[in-house]
């Protein structure tokens, strides 16, 4: 059997900073971050966590907290500062240095392709909705595969492509900060999974031994009773007529099971874009396993939602974030159930703001919530759901996109602008829970 995936998350534009430095060009994050109102706290990335600088003490955190992986992402403008063509030596070198220091300390390398920094010189040329969107993608997952082959086996070639095309494409409130009509919308998620399908391909050509993967978040419903597990599973892949995004069956289901639901094709019939049997064949390219973000999830109680406020359910630092653990539980296992792929939870985690005081961070309602959601994952590993893992988001408090510093999701602070790395409570716990868990 394969190790047990232990690890913990990031993502470039959240940590790196050095937003213009060797040759990197801008992001559509860079420029949407221009815009002060676009970020709670009117603040951007341009140093974050300076871990362009900072990537050796990272690693050595890493190894301190005994983990055996690391998830983090490519900057794509780093890498290739005109979108394509040109590949800039100095910026790919940063990742070979990270992945080197990574490797020479026994942690894996998990690399996210596309973790929403797409270059803005590419979204000039309308982005998702040029035609030319999925050569864009593969070329550049080629260019990442050549230089890490031998060194990286495991790729996560999109992240969360329901907040990609939902909130940057059609609420706004992420860069690009869109409003796209239904229809736009529609034919942007179709061309982005073709760019999947398309780097799918391009690097298995390069490395035949890569191992890849496409995250995936959205709402999990977990059953209260025995009545309500049925509606459960059904509602977390149901397509919903007016805002689809956030399902996760319209990106699964073609890449997986070789078609778009029933469900897709009733409710937006005429809106959709020509769909061909060769677009479909190009998607369908099957993960060799599913990775999976998960922070909360709806309860339902004989076959209806229930209040999380008059049930007293917990909410994070958050807003969107009610403590059910059981989301994992249920998540993998309707996850697995029905794609029958092995599931990488590659992003759980909790927004406590818990403060440093004198130089400690007591943030027990976060080790508390990493304890329940990681016994809930393992009562699913239990019985039979094949789980290859558990990432917790994520190693520093960064940049939480529209929301600024503002929200803490890390295992160790940051007072920032300060790039001070703290170590938090749960960093100790969470050392300790990956040391009693050598499986
Ligand atoms: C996401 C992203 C992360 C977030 C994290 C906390 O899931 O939205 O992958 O970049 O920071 O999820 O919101």
């Amino acid at each position: 059997m394969d190790k047990f995936l232990f690890g913990v998350a990031s993502s470039a534009y959240q940590i790196e900073g050095g937003y213009n430095e060797d040759g990197k060009s801008e992001s559509i994050w860079d420029t949407f971050c221009e815009d002060r109102n676009n970020i709670e706290d009117k603040t951007d990335g341009r140093i974050a966590c300076d871990s362009y600088h900072r990537f050796k003490e990272d690693v050595a955190l890493l190894k301190e907290l005994g983990v055996n992986s690391y998830r983090f992402s490519i900057s794509w403008p780093r890498v290739l500062p005109e979108g394509t063509g040109k590949i800039n030596a100095k910026g790919l070198k940063y990742y070979l240095d990270l992945i080197g220091e990574l490797i020479s300390n026994k942690i894996e390398p998990i690399v996210t392709v596309y973790h929403w920094d797409l270059p803005q010189i590419l979204q000039d040329k309308g982005g998702m909705l040029n035609k030319d969107f999925p050569d864009w993608l593969a070329e550049y997952s080629s260019v990442l595969a050549s230089a890490f082959k031998g060194r990286v086996t495991k790729y996560i070639i999109i992240n969360e492509p329901q907040c990609i095309v939902g909130q940057g494409l059609v609420t706004g409130d992420h860069a690009p900060g869109l409003h796209l009509d239904i229809k736009d919308a529609l034919y942007a998620t179709h061309n982005l999974l073709k760019g999947y399908g398309k780097s799918f391909k391009a690097i298995k050509r390069i490395d035949s031994k890569a191992e890849i993967s496409i995250a995936t978040t959205g709402n999990v419903y977990v059953p209260e009773d025995k009545e309500s597990a049925e509606i459960c599973r059904q509602k977390t892949f149901s397509v919903d007529p007016e805002y689809p995004w956030f399902g996760m069956s319209i990106y699964l289901d073609p890449i997986i099971l070789g078609n778009y639901p029933e469900e897709y094709y009733k409710n937006f019939g005429d809106i959709l874009p020509a769909i061909t049997k060769e677009d479909l064949d190009l998607i369908h390219q099957v993960p060799d396993f599913l990775s999976f973000n998960n922070y909360s999830g709806t309860i339902y109680r004989k076959g209806k939602p229930i209040d999380f406020k008059k049930e007293g359910i917990e909410t994070a630092d958050i807003e969107w974030e009610q403590i059910i653990p059981e989301s994992l539980y249920y998540g993998s296992k309707f996850l697995y159930g029905r794609y029958k792929r092995p599931v990488l939870v590659s992003e759980n985690g909790m927004c406590d703001n818990t403060g440093a005081d004198k130089g400690e961070v007591r943030d027990i309602r976060r080790c508390r919530y990493i304890e329940k959601y990681f016994s809930s994952l393992m009562k699913a590993r239990k019985e039979g759901a094949d789980i290859k893992g558990y990432l917790y988001w994520s190693l520093f408090d960064n940049f939480e996109w529209s929301r600024g510093y503002s929200k803490r999701f890390g295992l160790v602070y940051l007072p920032f602008p300060d790039t001070a790395r703290i170590k938090k409570d749960s960093f100790y716990f969470y050392k300790d829970l990956v040391k009693k868990n050598n499986f």
